[in-house]
């Protein structure tokens, strides 16, 4: 990564260590606790996830940080949506699989889809039933903000709330973790120079802002506007921290954009 947006990241943690952890984590403790725990303990989960280490060097999608938190926090969302029962770690075990294989094609275009149709090849190898690589696959193929779905459900009976939560838990990475993590590592793969990332910043701030109106599960409805709060606070702060501070390496631009 780029010595600047190194710095940049840096400063951008400070600011989150400032911020308050989305209510989620609090108010939801024991549902992401459990869904972390059968994460950690369930073998075909650590049989897939080095399967996928080993196809994808470690770099599949938005890195293993984003697809693990977004495999247990959609786990914690279908256990929350469902309660306990005996069917409970089922589903959240589904959402494991679905939130580890969602950004395999991260770096394709149409990436939803043919992450879908690699998860359709890759499970069935793994021993899963037809009918849960079918809700796992329609998942995937739903999870991209601001896309009108025309697909019709498989028949499987998790499909609607699995495609739900894993947009959810993925949404929630729009929040603080846009900023520790996600957006350093797609400007430093796809080598953004800093003053082009400056111009489009506010109207990333503006998409930002809009996925708040389009988390799908009680769930997501709930927390997930705090999440995006949480992300916005820090990408404004960001803002002027690198107009302040990051300035000499912006030279070059007309004028930056105001701080929206
Ligand atoms: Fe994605
Ligand atoms: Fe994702």
């Amino acid at each position: 990564m780029d010595e600047t947006y190194r710095q940049i990241r840096m400063r951008a943690r400070e600011i989150l260590k400032e911020m308050p952890e989305p209510l989620f984590y609090s108010k939801q403790k024991e549902a992401v606790a459990f869904s972390r725990l059968l994460f950690k303990e369930s073998k075909p989960v650590q049989v897939l996830i080095h399967h996928l280490e080993s196809e994808f060097e470690e770099d599949f999608g938005h890195g293993f940080f984003h697809s693990e938190k977004v495999a247990v926090e959609a786990g914690a969302i279908v256990h929350i949506e469902r309660g306990k029962n005996s069917k409970t770690e089922e589903i959240v075990f589904k959402a494991h699989v679905a939130g580890l294989l969602h950004d395999t094609m991260r770096k394709h275009p149409d990436h939803a889809e043919k992450g879908a149709c690699y998860a359709e090849e890759l499970l069935p190898g793994f021993a899963f039933s037809l009918e849960t690589v079918q809700e796992i696959a329609y998942a995937i193929r739903l999870h991209e903000a601001f896309k009108t779905c025309t697909i019709t459900p498989p028949s499987g009976k998790d499909a609607p709330l699995l495609s739900k939560a894993l947009y959810d838990a993925d949404k929630f990475r729009w929040g603080p973790d846009n900023f520790s993590h996600t957006v350093w590592d797609m400007v430093s793969y796809a080598k953004i120079p800093l003053p082009l990332f400056m111009s489009h910043y506010p109207k990333g701030l503006k998409g930002i802002e809009k996925i708040k109106e389009t988390f799908r599960t009680p769930t997501g409805k709930l927390y997930g506007p705090d999440f995006i709060r949480i992300g916005l606070a820090v990408g404004q702060k960001l803002h002027t921290v690198i107009l302040e501070e990051f300035s000499p390496t912006c030279r070059g631009m007309a004028s930056f954009p105001p701080a929206p």
